[in-house]
């Protein structure tokens, strides 16, 4: 059986449309080598802007992670192919903050997209990274994946198997879980922001960098 208490440790909840705004923050917020390592070149804002506008939250997922600020700390994009013969293969492609790296978020957005991709019956995962980039590499090796290296450039790919009843109640269970977490953050961070427009109420801290449903 999954771990399931393990992965509710750090709800990832699936984003929609009105996510757009906090999904470039998250991108913009990279520094030039961190662009160029997620998106194979050095993207600019106008690129960030360009990529965001044409996400597509029907065809593909894409997971975020946040704190209790709502920043968005981490994010996992897993793009579905639109030509028929390949509609079984998706590609994956993630950022976590610097601030927030080391933690496992990057391991944890690779299982949930994996997770989902295998209950979408989806067999073939792909991550291109570049040589360089060890610990995307590390984290695709981790999960079994075949990595074939090619001079600066490298292209893994991980095999899945079919869903189970247990994917895809896990699944269920931490997509609720996450979005419960998000709308009771949503609430926290709302009366905050109320409270602080009173003079003289002092406005408790807030830990910025744990996702915790606890936080
Ligand atoms: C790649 C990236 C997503 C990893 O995120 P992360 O949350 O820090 O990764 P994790 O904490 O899950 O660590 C993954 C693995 O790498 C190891 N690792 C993490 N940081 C490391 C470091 N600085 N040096 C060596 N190993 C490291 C971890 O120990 C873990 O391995 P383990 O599970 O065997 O112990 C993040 O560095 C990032 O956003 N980079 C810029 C964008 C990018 O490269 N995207 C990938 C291309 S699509």
């Amino acid at each position: 059986m999954t771990d399931l208490k393990a992965q509710l440790s750090v709800p990832i909840r699936s984003l929609g449309p009105s996510h757009r705004e906090r999904i470039g923050a998250h991108l913009r917020a990279l520094d030039r080598a961190d662009r160029y390592l997620r998106f194979g070149y050095s993207a600019t804002d106008e690129h960030i802007a360009r990529y965001v506008a044409s996400l597509d939250f029907d065809r593909d997922e894409i997971f975020g992670i946040f704190n209790r600020k709502l920043e968005m700390l981490a994010m996992a994009h897993l793009a579905r192919n639109d030509t028929p013969e390949y509609r079984n293969c998706a590609e994956f492609g993630v950022s976590v903050l610097k601030k927030a790296r080391g933690r496992g978020y990057g391991s944890r957005l690779f299982d949930r997209a994996v997770m989902h991709a295998r209950n979408e019956s989806v067999d073939m995962m792909f991550i291109h990274a570049l040589s360089e980039n060890t610990v995307m590499l590390r984290i695709a090796a981790n999960a079994g994946a075949t990595i074939k290296r090619d001079g600066s450039e490298s292209e893994a790919y991980l095999e899945l198997s079919a869903p189970t009843l247990d994917t895809q109640v896990t699944e269920m269970v931490e997509e609720q879980y996450a979005q419960a977490d998000y709308r009771i953050k949503v609430q926290v961070k709302h009366f905050l922001d109320f409270m602080a427009t009173f003079q003289g109420v002092p406005r408790p801290p807030v830990a910025d960098s744990q996702p915790g449903a606890a936080d």
